[in-house]
């Protein structure tokens, strides 16, 4: 583990309860408000990625680090958003909740055919929203080259749902 995931273990608050009892929230907040370990953090996500033509951000806290992700590769942001945010034509994916559902959309024409896409999100828990945005990359013709994270919560299953992907996380906690 180098600095990067040192910095996310430090910087990474811990929130009890959040937003409903029983959860231990990860805020990411104090460590995008240090510039040298947000810049760590950056650089170590972008040495995960190999050759890509894309970087795919997830609403909202996803769009924090793709962003730089993306602008440091030199590759343009696709972000995927949460269903009615986005006012061009959309390709939409669902998928369940716990209780009740969620769905991602991207502008589909933004996506040139065969294009390498690396997904970039905060966490990983149980995979939903990464799995129904490979799903929704793919079925745009994108190919999916990567997931990063800065976080994975293991023992959601989120590696599991995405079998087969190249999945990165800059630290794993149980
Ligand atoms: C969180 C997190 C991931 C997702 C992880 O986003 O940023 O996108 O949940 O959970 P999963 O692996 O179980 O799908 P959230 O839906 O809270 O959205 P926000 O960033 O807009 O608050
Ligand atoms: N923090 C941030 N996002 C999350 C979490 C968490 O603990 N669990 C699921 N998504």
């Amino acid at each position: 583990s180098g600095p990067a995931a040192r910095r996310v273990d430090e910087l990474v608050r811990l929130v009890p309860d959040y937003p409903q009892p029983g959860v231990l929230f990860r805020d990411i907040t104090p460590l995008l408000a240090d510039g040298p370990a947000f810049g760590d953090v950056v650089d170590a996500l972008v040495q995960t990625a190999g050759e890509v033509d894309l970087v795919a951000g997830m609403e909202a806290r996803g769009f924090l680090l793709a962003a730089p992700v993306a602008a440091a590769l030199g590759v343009g942001l696709l972000p995927v958003r949460k269903a009615g945010k986005l006012p061009a034509p959309t390709a939409s994916q669902t998928y369940d909740l716990e209780y009740g559902s969620a769905t991602v959309e991207v502008h589909a024409a933004t996506i040139p055919p065969g294009a390498r896409v690396l997904v970039v999100d905060d966490v990983l828990a149980t995979g939903g929203t990464a799995a129904a945005t490979v799903t929704l990359l793919e079925r745009c013709g994108a190919q999916v080259a990567g997931l990063a994270f800065l976080l994975e919560l293991v023992g959601l299953g989120g590696r599991g749902v995405l079998d087969g992907r190249r999945v990165d996380a800059l630290i794993t906690v149980h």
